[in-house]
Parts: C-alpha cells; structure tokens; sequence
C-alpha cells in the first residue's frame, strides 16, 4: 500500500505540481488548500506526511503544526517556505515539524526529505513496536522473566484476570507467588477493591474465627471492640489465602464452608454477612499427594484448584537470573542511594551455577547484599556471601580407585550428595528434598539410615 501524503497548499499551481510529482514517486497524495482543512483531513485518515506550506490564508502553516500533531503524533511535516525565510524554517521545526524545503525548489531536492521523512517515521514505528513486544516479554507489572516458563506464566495470568475464577498458585517458597497474586488482584476488575492476605499457618488456633470472620463486642475476654474479620475485609475485592498447604484441618474445614456459602457470622454475632471475594490460594506443597495421604481436605482441593499457575523453581529457568539481577540493582540502588551499575562476569558466572533452593528471594537477598557490600559501580565475587564464591571449587563426588562393594560404594557416593546439598539448603530438609528429586520422607529415611548429622550442618 502506497503511503499517503498530504499537500497543504493555497497556490494551486503548487497544488497541482506536488500533487503531480509525488504521484510520480508513488505516494498517494491528496491536497487542500489551507490548514484548518488539513487539521480536519488528519484527523480523519491516517497520513504518513504532511507537506505544509507556511504563509496560508486563515491559520498560518506555523500554528496549524502542533494541532496536526495532536491529531495524528506519527504524521511526519515537512513545511514549504519561501525564499530568504529561514528563521520561520527554523520556528517550524521548532514547533515540532521534522524538515523544511525553500521555494523555489526541485524535484530532486523534494524527493529525498520527503523519502528520508519517511524512512524516519517507519524506524521510529518499529521501535515502538519492539518496546512494547519487549515489555510484554520482559515483565508483568513487577514480575520479570524471559524463560518460556515465566511467559507462560504471564499467559495464563493475562487470561485469567478477566474473570473471577479461584487461582492456586503452585510453587517453591520465593518463587514470587505473592508477586502474581497482587498482579491479578491489580489487573481484575476488584483492582480499586481491597487485596487481603491471609497466612493459613501463622493463625494460633484459638483466634483463628476471630481472624477469619471478626468477632462482636465481648464475645469473649479481650474482645473489647467490634472487629472485621479478613473475608469480611477483603469483601468485593481478593482474598489471598497463603500457605494452604499448611492449614490444620480444622481451618481447611472452616475456609471451606465459607467458599461454599459465601457467608458467615462473626464470632458472637447473629447476624449473617453475605460476602463477594475472589478466592486465591498459593501452596509451595504438592496438594494432591497431601490429599492422598489425608493431610488436605479433597473437596476444598477441588474447589480451590481451579485454575492452577505453576511456577518453576529457579533452578529450573536460570535465563531469568540477568534479568532479575538487573530488577534488583535497580531496587537496591534506589533504597540504599547507591548507583552500582552490574556484576562482573565471574559474579555472574556464579550465580548461574549455583542451585538457589531459595529461588527468586535467595536472589533478591544476595543482590541486596552485594550492593552493601560493593564499594565500586561493580559487583565481584568478594561481595557474595562465601558460600556462593567458592561453589565452583566446590568438591566433586570422589568414587574410590576399587570397588570391593557395590552397595557400600553407591552408599558412599550417595552420602555425599546428600550431605552436598544439605550444606546448600543449610541443613534444611525440606528444602534439599526437591533438590535431589525425592520426597521429604523418602530423604528423611536416607538421612537415618546414612547417619547424617544434620544438626552439624544446621550449626555450619
Ligand atoms: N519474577 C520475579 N520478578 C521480580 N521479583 C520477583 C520475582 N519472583 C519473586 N520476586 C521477588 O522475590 C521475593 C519473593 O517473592 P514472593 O514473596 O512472591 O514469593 P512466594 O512464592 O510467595 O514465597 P513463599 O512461598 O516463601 O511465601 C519478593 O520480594 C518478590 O518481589
Ligand atoms: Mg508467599
């Protein structure tokens, strides 16, 4: 499709000639001869150029610049001056035209700031469009990652914010659940409406209806004032339950009556609250083992996962480690007032070996910590704490020379890997199990049964 040009002209004569000549070099032009009807004929269809004589009958060609560009911010201008008028050349550009040309002119001399013009205005457009492809490669809203995990991940939440579906979050502990949870409450419809959070786990027992649904005045000792509790709070907007995966099962059985009825009354009250909340859970456990052996209540499994999200573990999309890295100078320095600008390439080298058991948040803490520490505009290794500097002298697994046992030596052999990655996770059971690909118990069994001092390698 040929590009349109616009030809704003009072002269006729020039009219028909660029007219003429710009047909000639394959443009589509169209003229009107002063600049109101050219303000009206942008606004209409889209122009690539606007060739826009200055002296017009009614508003000059000067005034009539910065409307044009209202109307239509990537019509090019290019305004046609007469002889011995520069300084009006000059005002024009000024005001926001891309080039001038003096009459009498030629042709020549038209047709290459008329072609450069355009050739300007196609890379300026095709910069935008790769900003935009980058930005919705690159992040959603807080959360970066260019991993094809992490894209997936911003597919499904970009699908589900337009309804209001209940959303398990899966994932490690810092992998940024909460992260995608906040973007979906912050891009829903409930987004002016409030995001309560509430932990499954850190409820004592005893307060945990209290917390859940409020409580009267003097419903019972310390009650001494009405309270809300969270759904209550979190009424027409999100209620992000955290950490299900660690409820008791006498508040599995209460969060589930309430996502049944959607209604409650509070602790000492009789009156009965109708609520409307967009429900979403986030678990670093596997629900349907828990379920399995009994530990999750199976149908407030089934109406929790809805739609689930999983997010992999870090060690699992380590292309996002750059990025992150970036997001967290960026933070850092602007808390700390600092203006470290990057890692050396050993610093880098580092963290794309090591296996963060802690993931996204392991990452943060480290960044964090390294622009402490750093006292030039670059991280080096000596900013990272030692057990990251010498992963890469860390020992190899040592087999011995002979085998005289089979079973002794694979024991052997899996005695240190174990003991390995529990100095990663620092003693922390739960943590290394992922990381060796085996169930919490089964680790916990190979653990007794290798006679592994884990309290030694909690002490370091
Ligand atoms: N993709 C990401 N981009 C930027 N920051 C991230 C990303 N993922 C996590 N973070 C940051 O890492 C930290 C941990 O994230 P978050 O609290 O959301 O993790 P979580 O999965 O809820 O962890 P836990 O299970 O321990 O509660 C936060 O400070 C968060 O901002
Ligand atoms: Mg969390």
């Amino acid at each position: 499709m040929s590009e349109k040009i616009l030809i704003v002209d009072d002269d006729s004569n020039m009219r028909f000639f660029l007219e003429e000549a710009t047909r000639k070099l394959g443009y589509e032009p169209h003229a009107v001869a002063d600049a109101e009807s050219a303000i009206e004929e942008v606004g209409k269809k889209r122009y690539s150029l606007v060739l826009l004589d200055v002296r017009l009958p009614g508003m000059s060609g000067l005034d009539a610049i910065p409307l044009i560009r209202e109307a239509d911010s990537d019509a090019m201008i290019i305004v046609i001056t007469a002889h011995g008028t520069k300084g009006l050349a000059i005002d024009a550009v000024r005001a926001g035209a891309y080039d001038y040309f003096t009459k009498p002119f030629k042709m020549d001399e038209m047709s290459v700031v008329v072609a450069r013009a355009l050739e300007k205005r196609k890379l300026q457009q095709d910069v935008r469009k790769l900003e935009t492809k980058l930005r919705r490669q690159c992040s959603f809203d807080d959360i970066v990652g260019t991993s094809s995990a992490m894209q997936q991940v911003f597919e499904l939440i970009q699908k589900v914010v337009e309804t209001d579906v209940t959303v398990l979050v899966c994932g490690e502990s810092g992998t940024g659940k909460e992260l995608i949870a906040q973007a979906i409450h912050n891009h829903s419809a409930r987004r002016d409406n409030p995001f309560v959070k509430l932990n499954c786990v850190a409820i004592p027992e005893g307060l945990l209806e209290s917390e859940l649904f409020g409580h009267e005045k003097g419903s019972f000792t310390g009650a001494v004032q009405r309270k809300s509790g969270k759904f209550e709070l979190a009424n027409d907007g999100t209620i992000f339950l955290d950490e299900i995966g660690d409820m008791s099962l006498a508040t599995q059985a209460k969060i589930l009556r309430v996502l049944q009825e959607k209604e409650f009354e509070r602790v000492g009250g009789t009156e009965t609250i109708g609520i409307d909340v967009r429900v979403i859970a986030a678990t670093n456990k596997d629900l349907a083992q828990a379920v399995e052996e009994g530990e999750f209540r199976e149908d407030l499994y089934f109406r929790l996962n809805v739609f689930s999200i999983v997010v992999p573990p870090l060690r699992e999309r380590k292309e996002d480690i750059p990025l992150l890295v970036d997001a967290f100078l960026d933070h850092a320095n602007d808390e700390m007032g600092r203006t470290v600008d990057g890692v050396s390439g050993e610093v880098m080298d580092l963290l794309q070996m090591y296996h963060w058991p802690g993931n996204v948040r392991e990452l943060e803490n480290c960044i964090y910590r390294a622009v402490v520490m750093a006292d030039s505009d670059i991280v080096t290794p000596s900013c990272l704490p030692l057990y990251l500097q010498s992963i890469a002298e860390s020992p190899k697994y040592t087999l011995p020379d002979e085998v005289e046992s089979l079973d002794d030596t694979l024991a052997d052999v899996e005695k240190q890997i174990i003991v390995d990655t529990l100095h990663r996770t620092g003693g922390v059971q739960s943590k290394a199990a992922p990381l060796l690909g085996v169930s919490e118990r089964s680790l916990w069994h190979r653990v007794k049964k290798l006679d592994i001092d884990v309290e030694r390698i909690k002490a370091g």
